[in-house]
């Protein structure tokens, strides 16, 4: 019990210090907030999740701790919130204070000022979301997989909480909350945070999240969503049609956690749930502390796609423990991830499988680095007065990745490991942006062992666009063979029988399909899809490379196949690069609109707006 204690106030005055030196930070352009005057260190929800007029209402509670003594407002970020009153306490009683709602900035929000007299402690709000808030989305019971009851969930990441809670939406500053939540009697809430997985018959449910975290960890969900323990510290959150095929397709995740504690140190989050969405879910992961949503798409039956898994409990420790102060600063809360999931990927399902998913990666990173504009092939990338999504790529995932591998190659995981293991320690419940991260790797890496890696070198990695010429390109045996026998068959020399696909994984087919040559000919898929039915392939990463294949080729056969696909999934990776390839060629325009309507109801706020975006580039009219 003791050092139960000792552990709670450690936390808290961690996370006080943290934002006490909020101030070194490179400012976080994306808040409003003067988080720098005074900082919220509790927020407190009192919520009604209202599915007949799609809003949460109720109030939310800062606990406050001035930084600078004459502060005399507090301002929060909100976007399209409805805010009914504003009050502090004083230390005995509540009363009531003026604030004032600003004009819409289309990037940051409605900046909300509240006066605060000099002896207020706290702040409660009482507002309410719209239907239309960016950051959560409202299900109708035909787009779950129960057909029967509404859910809803959140997405706070990048800049979301606003838009169903006023807050200090940085990551700069952490809160530890509570929250009371009520939802009709039938359904249930959960949060990224402790709970009683009980059910609640009368419907009130009751959260503590005690560890401080960034506001964009904050997330809340409710449905018929029904508990299914699986080891010691995980367990499934799910609608039942779903809960049993999880928790067979996820039952390694405990060995995950074990084997990433030995790496990097003590899980600190103690249980690690897992809640699987309905399909229009538009990630694959969202990292949420204590219960990861997760996309239902990855459950293959044959745990091929479970890297996402160890995507977000590396999140445990990249990310959630140390934590971007920007946004600009992205990459290394994801490149760190990326390269912490690989290696948990190799400590449970072997190097094998790990070179492939790296190479997989390499690959698309390579793709993906000729298209995008230069700036944003930057991992320190300019993002201020964009939003945030819309500068999303696979560029602080994969090339972020990179850089870590070409550090553990020069200094050997002898000397990488615990380096990154002192980091995560060093850095815990705070923030950290790419400045400070670089001063600290001179000290702790590039200074303890001179004359491996030059601060030139490193700079140019987080500074410069593209790769170096010597960053690593991870190669796979098990690909050279793929290779082998694609080039025979290509060349007439073997007949697709002769292929041994009968040991292929779904890494091997997906690296099959994404390196089919370009212009392959309609006879050839033909014989492709007669041999191995992939256009109705029930992975759906597989179905999404030879279905854009075979858009790229004009194969007018997969259409009906396509137009259920981007019907049924909402996850932006796997949507948003068809639609791209149909909107490339005047021809699909009719098709491809007639899809969009059709998907567009099911789809979550941030893909509708991600897909409304390549329309309007592509001047086709919805
Ligand atoms: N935190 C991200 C999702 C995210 C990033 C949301 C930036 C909003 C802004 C999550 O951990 C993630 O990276 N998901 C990936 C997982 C994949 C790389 C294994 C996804 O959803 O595809
Ligand atoms: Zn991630």
């Amino acid at each position: 019990m003791k050092s139960l204690i000792y552990s709670f106030w450690s936390i808290c005055l961690l996370a006080i210090s943290n934002s006490a030196s909020a101030a070194t930070f490179e400012k976080d352009w994306h808040t409003y907030s003067n988080y720098q005057q005074v900082v919220s260190t509790h927020v407190h929800l009192d919520l009604t999740v209202d599915f007949k007029k799609r809003q949460l209402v109720g109030s939310i509670t800062h606990d406050l701790k001035k930084i600078s003594e004459s502060t005399d407002r507090l301002i929060l970020d909100t976007r399209d919130l409805e805010i009914h009153k504003a009050e502090f306490y004083d230390g005995t009683n509540w009363r009531k204070t003026t604030f004032k709602l600003d004009e819409r900035d289309s990037v940051r929000g409605s900046k909300l000022t509240i006066r605060l007299p000099k002896n207020a402690t706290k702040v409660r709000v009482n507002y309410n979301s719209l239907p239309q808030a960016s950051g959560l989305q409202w299900l109708k019971p035909i787009q779950t997989a129960g057909k029967k009851h509404p859910f809803m969930f959140s997405q706070s990441q990048a800049i979301h909480a606003r838009s169903w809670m006023p807050i200090q939406d940085t990551p700069a500053m952490r809160v530890s909350y509570t929250a009371k939540v009520k939802t009709d009697e039938s359904l249930r809430p959960i949060m990224s945070a402790e709970n009683n997985p009980e059910w609640q018959s009368n419907g009130i449910y009751k959260f503590s999240m005690p560890q401080p975290i960034p506001p964009y960890l904050i997330a809340i969900a409710a449905g018929n969503i029904h508990y299914k323990k699986m080891s010691k510290q995980t367990a499934i959150y799910a609608e039942p049609q779903y809960l049993e095929s999880a928790a067979k397709e996820f039952e390694d995740t405990q060995e995950m956690i074990d084997k990433a504690e030995k790496l990097y140190g003590k899980y600190r989050w103690s249980d690690y749930d897992l809640l699987i969405l309905p399909p229009s879910f538009p990630f694959g992961g969202m990292e949420n502390p204590r219960l990861s949503f997760i996309t239902p798409t990855v459950i293959a039956g044959d745990k091929s796609l479970v890297n996402l898994i160890a995507h977000e409990l590396a999140h445990s420790w990249s990310g959630n423990l140390v934590t971007n102060a920007t946004w600009r600063d992205l990459w290394l809360n994801e490149g760190f991830t990326s390269y912490v999931e690989n290696r948990i990927m190799e400590e449970v399902f072997g190097e094998k499988r790990a070179v492939m998913e790296q190479a997989l990666a390499a690959q698309g990173l390579d793709e993906e680095l000729v298209e995008l504009p230069k700036g944003d092939t930057i991992l320190h990338v300019k993002i201020e007065g964009r939003d945030p999504d819309d500068a999303f790529s696979g560029v602080p995932y994969t090339k972020g990745q990179l850089f870590l591998m070409y550090l553990e190659q020069k200094f050997g995981r002898d000397r990488f490991d615990p380096f990154l293991r002192k980091y995560f320690d060093d850095h815990a419940f705070q923030s950290i942006d790419t400045r400070n991260f670089i001063s600290y790797l001179d000290k702790n890496l590039l200074n303890k062992y001179p004359n491996v890696v030059s601060m030139q070198k490193i700079k140019a990695w987080i500074k410069e666009p593209m790769l170096p010429a010597d960053a690593p390109k991870p190669t796979s045996d098990a690909f050279k063979m793929v290779d082998k026998a694609k080039s025979a068959w290509l060349k007439s020399d073997i007949k697709l029988s002769d292929i041994n696909t009968g040991q292929w994984t779904v890494h091997e087919w997906l690296y099959f399909i994404n390196n089919l040559p370009k212009n392959i000919s309609m006879q050839q898929l033909k014989s492709l899809d007669a041999a191995y039915n992939l256009t109705q392939s029930s992975n759906n990463e597989i179905a999404h490379a030879w279905l854009l294949l075979n858009i790229k080729r004009d194969n007018s056969a997969i259409k009906k196949r396509l137009e259920s696909y981007m019907i049924e999934i909402g996850r932006r990776k796997l949507i948003v690069p068809l639609y791209k390839a149909l909107l490339d060629k005047k021809r699909n325009h009719r098709f491809v609109k007639s899809v969009y309507l059709k998907a567009r109801p099911g789809y979550h706020p941030l893909a509708q707006g991600t897909v409304d975006g390549l329309f309007k580039k592509a001047k086709v009219e919805l």
